[in-house]
This record gives C-alpha cells, sequence and structure tokens, in this order.
C-alpha cells in the first residue's frame, strides 16, 4: 500500500525540486470570476439526518421501518424492564407515520420503567443549552394510568440524570395528544455517551401499555430556526464562504432498489412533520426528510448562499446500485410537471401557483434565488446515458419554456451522448488521486469558449492507488483528507479559478460525514454527536473562497504537468489582489512574483499558509493538527515567496 504512495509522491518530488520560477502578472484581467466560484455541497451520506439537521433522536418516528422487528427499534431500548415493539398502529398518529412505539409496564414491575434513545452515536449535554422535547401518546382502548411523565438526558455509564422534565399524562387520552416540553442540564457532560429517556412510575403503570409516537428533541439551532440546523456544523459551513449549496444531494437525488417511489419528491418533504413519510434512502439509512426543501432554502438565505438544485430526470439508476433502467419517454410527463412544482415552490408566484401558494402559507411568500437546476445525477453512469438524450429533451425543453431566466445543467459526460438541445451548462464529477489533480489543472483551458459553462460538482483527491480509486485503506483510499491530497486538489482549483470565464462554480465532495456512520472517505467535514473536525481540504475550500476577487489577472503559466500552481485574481474595488500558490510536491519551491505592471504595490502583505507533512491530516484525535496561519511578508513590486513542501498560500497585496 504504501509503496504505491511513494512512488507517486518521488515522482512530485523530483519536478518540484527543479523549480524556481518568475511569475509576470498582467495588470489587465482576462475575465470576471464569478461569485459564485468557491463554495460547497451537500453530501448524501448521513449529513442531513443526524448531522446538519438539529434533531437529536435517531429513528424518531419510526418511519419506514418493519413493524414487530428489531431494526424497527433501532437506537431505542427498554429500561427496567419494559416491553417495547413498533407497531402498524390501527389509529396511527397521521397517514404519513403509520407506525408507533407500543410501551408495556410489566406486571410487578416497581421503580422508573421506560426507555431511552441513543441518538446519533450519542447526545452532546452543554449546560447552556435548552433542550425542546416533544412526543404524541394516546392509550389503547384496554389501558389507562394518570400520573407523571417524566423525559430527559442520562448518562449512558451509571444512568444518572442530567436534565429532566416532567408532565402529567391522562389516561382517558386514547386519541392522539402532543406534549411539548423543555429543560436545561445543571452541568455539562464530559463526553457525549449520553441518551434520552422517558420514563413513568413502574408500581402504579404496572400493566399499563401506551403508544408512543413522534418524537423529538432539538437543541438550540443555527439562528433559533425552528426545526433547523445544528450549530456547530451549520457555523463550520458558513465560516467557509460558500456561494452555493448543492442539494437535496447526487445520489440522494436517485432511487434505491431502482423503484421510482423512493426517489427524493420535494412534496413529501414540506409541512406538519406529521406528514413526511421520510425515504430509504440511498446510502442505506432512513431519511425523515425533517431536513425537507423550505429547511433547506431557508438555511440557505440564513449562510448567504443560493442553491444549485436537482430535479429527478427519470432515471433509476442509482450510484450505489448499477444498471438501472429509466423511464420511457412516453411516461415521463409527470415526473416533467412535479419538477415544474419543485422548482415553483421555490420561485413561483403564489397567486398563479399552487406549489408557491403552500410556500407562502408555510411562511415564506416571497420567492427565493434560484438561478441554477440540474436535470438528473451523474447520467453518465450504467445505462443512463443511453435515455438522457430524450430525457434531457423533454425535462430541458419544457422547463426552460416555463423558466427562461434559470441556467439547467446536464449532467452526462460533456459531449457524450450529444444532447440537443445544447445544454447550458454541464455539472463535472471526478474522484482522483493527488497526482491526478495536479497533473490535470489545465484540464479546461482546451475547452471551447462556445457559450457552455461548467460546474465543477463534486471532486475529491480520495485515494493514492489510480488502478483502483475505489478501494480499502489498505489499498490506498485516503481515510481523511492529507496535505498531498489538499494541495494536488489547490492546484486544481488555480485551473478553475484561470478558467472562470467558463468554470461557473466548483463544490468538494461529500461535504459531511459522520465519524461513527461513514459510507464514504474522505470528507470535507467530519463530525459525531458533539464535536466538528475542519479537514485540510476543508481550509483549502475555505481559502479559496474567502480569498477571492473578482477580476482574473493572467500571469506567466505554471507548467502543465508540475507539482507548482498558480492563479491570481483582485478585487476591482478594493485593489487587493491575492495570489494563490499550490504547492503539490515534496520540495520547496521558490516564486518570484514580478507586479511592475501596477503603479503601486503595497510593501506588504497578508500571507495565509496552509503546509504540513504529505501524509498529515486533520483527525477526530487530532482534529487541529493543521490549519492555516496568517503572517506579514514582504511584497512590492517584485518579492520572492518560497512555498514550502505539500503548501497551500495565499499571498494578499494591495495593488494600483
Ligand atoms: C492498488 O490496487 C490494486 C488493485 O486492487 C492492488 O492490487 C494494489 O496492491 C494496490 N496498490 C497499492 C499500493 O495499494
Ligand atoms: C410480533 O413478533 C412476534 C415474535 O416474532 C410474534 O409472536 C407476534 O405474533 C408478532 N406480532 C404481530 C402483531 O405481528
Ligand atoms: C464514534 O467514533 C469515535 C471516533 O472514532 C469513537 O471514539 C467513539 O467511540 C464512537 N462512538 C460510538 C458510539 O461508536
Ligand atoms: C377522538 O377522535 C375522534 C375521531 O377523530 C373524535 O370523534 C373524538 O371526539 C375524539 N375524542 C376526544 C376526546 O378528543
Ligand atoms: C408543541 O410545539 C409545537 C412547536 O412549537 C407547536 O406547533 C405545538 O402546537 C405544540 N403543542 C402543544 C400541545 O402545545
Ligand atoms: C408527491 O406528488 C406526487 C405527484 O407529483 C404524488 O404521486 C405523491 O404521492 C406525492 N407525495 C406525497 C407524500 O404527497
Ligand atoms: C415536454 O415533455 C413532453 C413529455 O415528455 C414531450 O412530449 C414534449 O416534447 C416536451 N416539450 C418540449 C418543448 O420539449
Amino acid at each position: 500500500m504504501r509503496l504505491g504512495f511513494l512512488n507517486t509522491l518521488l515522482l512530485g518530488s523530483f519536478v518540484a525540486s527543479c523549480l524556481a520560477v518568475t511569475v509576470t502578472v498582467n495588470k489587465t484581467p482576462s475575465h470576471s470570476v464569478p461569485s459564485t466560484l468557491c463554495e460547497s455541497r451537500h453530501s448524501a451520506r448521513i449529513s442531513g439526518d443526524g448531522g446538519l439537521y438539529a434533531e437529536l433522536l435517531q429513528n424518531r418516528a419510526f418511519q419506514q421501518v418493519t413493524p414487530n422487528t428489531t431494526a424497527a427499534l433501532n437506537a431505542w431500548s427498554a429500561l427496567n424492564g419494559a416491553r417495547l415493539t413498533v407497531i402498524a398502529d390501527p389509529t396511527p398518529v397521521s397517514k404519513a407515520l403509520p407506525n408507533s412505539l407500543q410501551f408495556t409496564v410489566p406486571s410487578g414491575s416497581s421503580g422508573a420503567v421506560g426507555f431511552t434513545n441513543a441518538g446519533f452515536w450519542g447526545i452532546k449535554v452543554d449546560s447552556a443549552s435548552t433542550y425542546k422535547a416533544s412526543f404524541y401518546y394516546r392509550f389503547p382502548a384496554s389501558s389507562s394510568f394518570s400520573g407523571t411523565l417524566t423525559v430527559g438526558l442520562r448518562a449512558n455509564s451509571n444512568g444518572a440524570t442530567l436534565a429532566s422534565a416532567t408532565t402529567t399524562i391522562h389516561g382517558t387520552t386514547t386519541n392522539w395528544t402532543q406534549v411539548n416540553l423543555s429543560f436545561k442540564p445543571a452541568a455539562s457532560a464530559p463526553n457525549v455517551a449520553n441518551s434520552f429517556f422517558v420514563s413513568i412510575d413502574g408500581g402504579a403503570a404496572a400493566g399499563q401499555t401506551i403508544n408512543f409516537a413522534m418524537f423529538s428533541l432539538f437543541p438550540p439551532t443555527y439562528k433559533n430556526r425552528p426545526n433547523g440546523m445544528r450549530v456547530d456544523i451549520a457555523e463550520a459551513l458558513a465560516e467557509m464562504g460558500p456561494a452555493f449549496f448543492r442539494f437535496p444531494g447526487g445520489n440522494n437525488l436517485v432511487c434505491r432498489s431502482f423503484t421510482p417511489g423512493t426517489r427524493w419528491q420535494w412534496n413529501a418533504t414540506v409541512g406538519s412533520l406529521l406528514d413526511r413519510p421520510g425515504r430509504a434512502g440511498d446510502w442505506g439509512y432512513v431519511n425523515t426528510d425533517g431536513l425537507g426543501l423550505l429547511e433547506y432554502l431557508e438555511f440557505f438565505e440564513d449562510v448567504g448562499m443560493e442553491p444549485i438544485m436537482a430535479v429527478w430526470s427519470g432515471d433509476r439508476v442509482s450510484g450505489y446500485a448499477l444498471g438501472g433502467t429509466s423511464e420511457p419517454e412516453s411516461q415521463l410527463a409527470p415526473f416533467i410537471q412535479q419538477a415544474k412544482d419543485q422548482i415553483n415552490f421555490v420561485i413561483g408566484d403564489p397567486a398563479t401557483s399552487a406549489p408557491a401558494a403552500l410556500r407562502a402559507s408555510l411562511g415564506h411568500p416571497e420567492p427565493f434565488t434560484l438561478r441554477f437546476v440540474e436535470i438528473g445525477n451523474e447520467d453518465f453512469i450504467g445505462s443512463a446515458p443511453s435515455t438522457y438524450p430524450y430525457r434531457w429533451r423533454d425535462f430541458f425543453g419544457n422547463l426552460s419554456a416555463e423558466f427562461p431566466q434559470i441556467r439547467f445543467l446536464a449532467t452526462s459526460d460533456v459531449g457524450s451522448p450529444i444532447l440537443s438541445p445544447a445544454p447550458p451548462a454541464y455539472d463535472v464529477h471526478v474522484y482522483q488521486t493527488p497526482t491526478w489533480f495536479y497533473q490535470n489543472a489545465f484540464y479546461y483551458d482546451s475547452f471551447q469558449r462556445d457559450g457552455t459553462t461548467y460546474f465543477e460538482g463534486e471532486y475529491a483527491a480520495i485515494s493514492t492507488n489510480a488502478s483502483n480509486l475505489f478501494g480499502t485503506p489498505a489499498q490506498g483510499r485516503l481515510l481523511w483528507p492529507t496535505m498531498a491530497s489538499s494541495s494536488g486538489e489547490a492546484a486544481f482549483m488555480t485551473g478553475l479559478e484561470r478558467n472562470s470565464d467558463i468554470v461557473f462554480a466548483a463544490s468538494y465532495a461529500p461535504l459531511l460525514q459522520h465519524v461513527n456512520s461513514t459510507q464514504w472517505t474522505p470528507d470535507l467535514v467530519s463530525f459525531d454527536a458533539g464535536s466538528v473536525i475542519r479537514s485540510t481540504s476543508y481550509y483549502v475550500q475555505k481559502l479559496f473562497a474567502t480569498n477571492v476577487g473578482d477580476q482574473y489577472l493572467p500571469s506567466t503559466l505554471p507548467t502543465n504537468g508540475n507539482t507548482l500552481h498558480w492563479s491570481i485574481t483582485r478585487s476591482f474595488s478594493s485593489g487587493a489582489t491575492f495570489i494563490k500558490v499550490a504547492n503539490a510536491g515534496s520540495a520547496t519551491a521558490s516564486l518570484t512574483f514580478d507586479l511592475s505592471q501596477f503603479s503601486t504595490v503595497a510593501s506588504s502583505g497578508t500571507l495565509q499558509l496552509l503546509t504540513g507533512a504529505q501524509t498529515a491530516s486533520n483527525t477526530p484525535a487530532a482534529p487541529n493538527t493543521i490549519t492555516p496561519k496568517t503572517s506579514t511578508v514582504s511584497t512590492g513590486k517584485s518579492f520572492t515567496y518560497n512555498a514550502p513542501a505539500f503548501s497551500v498560500s495565499v499571498i494578499t497585496v494591495t495593488t494600483h
């Protein structure tokens, strides 16, 4: 395994050790840099539920499970002998949520009897937070008990109660009744090995049965949105300076097991949580759809980013299981209508569009911003390309007629198959080695300037093994971004900046990973129930997104294929000039910048430097191993900068 890794990097080292270059910077911009160029995206892995979406309880509403199975009780456990079963309730809390938790206190019980929810591999207990708990309950006709019910948080190790609140439940309640409670822990817990609990006095309730449905537990959320986002994850994303968010996913958009009914459907994700059935997601876990279309859109507004939204394109292929089939052209009409409805929910006029009226009724009469819509996801996989020409033609034809202001993106390979009408834009995906990324920094330089634009919608250096990219860690797959992978990506990104006359947006993928339930590595941001880990690639994304001008300044070109790359942008209004240098090689590189075309160049500038050993990573055990360091550097009309091995540098200097 490590041999291949060394081979790769020795090549880089050989090339880099020769490098000393002079970069002459042209004062006249060649093109403007689109405001969307740098950003971030949503991943389909455990990232919504148990991640960005702040809900703390896993399997909160027994969605999409088979009643009366052990699996249906995922994350739930009995306390002190309680009997728990998930039942298909004859009187469900709602049509969309047919299952409930049947809780029986065995006769002869005493003490507190109840059950727990383990959260998403733990629950953070923070004394600064007020937690909001809620649930529905009803008594089956045969049962009756009136008394105190306690909910709260407890330590797994010794069962100690960390916070709690009580309510009185009434045995006469045979219809579903909602209970809301809140509590604040007296002290923070030392770790996340804590659970949510519900209990009643077993002696008083012995022999009784209660049905429960639709539990929820929320900590404070980002910008205090009800049903909102987890603060630390949302803040990590916002701090990156994202311009857009691609959603509702790549594979998350499509179907599991070739069943169109299991695809993401916008209308199943809006309105009351009681009306959201959830779905068996593409990555092997149930999506609650609590993070629905409206919650996404409000989050984008809160962060100040815009959506790149996907609509389903009639293909049953999923990235998980290749070789599905497509809807025939004669069957596409209802799916095209559903895509129109989805777009109208986002931007339609409530006076003329029912989906827009629904949006207004949910509290957002104003349209959201929506400039980019992608038709499908990865329609280059399996048999999808053979049917994409008619699916593209019909979706694009109908949608662009109704929404001429939106730029639509195709998701097949660029130019193959030939699509008609010609796509205004393509979404390009690439998962490769660190070496591939620096070797392909000129990928877009040779593209025709024919009006087609590009979104580098998914990219990441994921393995050091070019012959087995998707293999195991033992075969070279990366568990975490490394300085070698991140500096390789940065080299590629300098090429995206240079080509930002045609590349209008780019996003690393996947964005989010729960370290206790991982379907794909590496990821940009990792987290567990209590903390967030910013990867080296995260810092590269942040450096690029937060240090970009609105004009691209041409300069001496890097050598195609080499490990050393740079790009220069400038803010027209402030004169701030951003010099980015990516050194993906194992030796220091010396660059002399010639800025003599400007009449004045400040004598000092700011350096933000991210660097570390080639295999160094930020991990749960050492989350801050590599972070950008800011310092002052000497600049002027001519200055030399030594870029360390495996580094990404941004020099900001004012020029006029
Ligand atoms: C790369 O993957 C191939 C195919 O699985 C494997 O035989 C080889 O050992 C791997 N190379 C390294 C360096 O791990
Ligand atoms: C639930 O499963 C148990 C054990 O497999 C079985 O005895 C019982 O009949 C099942 N109940 C229902 C309602 O299906
Ligand atoms: C979650 O992952 C972390 C880091 O690997 C580990 O320390 C912890 O024990 C895991 N938690 C659970 C509940 O598995
Ligand atoms: C319970 O629901 C039924 C059916 O919706 C309704 O007729 C009845 O009045 C309700 N009972 C109470 C006590 O709310
Ligand atoms: C519980 O809280 C929710 C959200 O604030 C609210 O919509 C609902 O009416 C509350 N239910 C009760 C019974 O107070
Ligand atoms: C969503 O709308 C489609 C029609 O576009 C319909 O078939 C489906 O049942 C709806 N789903 C929900 C949960 O309302
Ligand atoms: C709209 O979709 C229908 C149904 O697939 C198709 O017959 C028609 O040609 C499409 N219209 C345009 C303008 O592409």
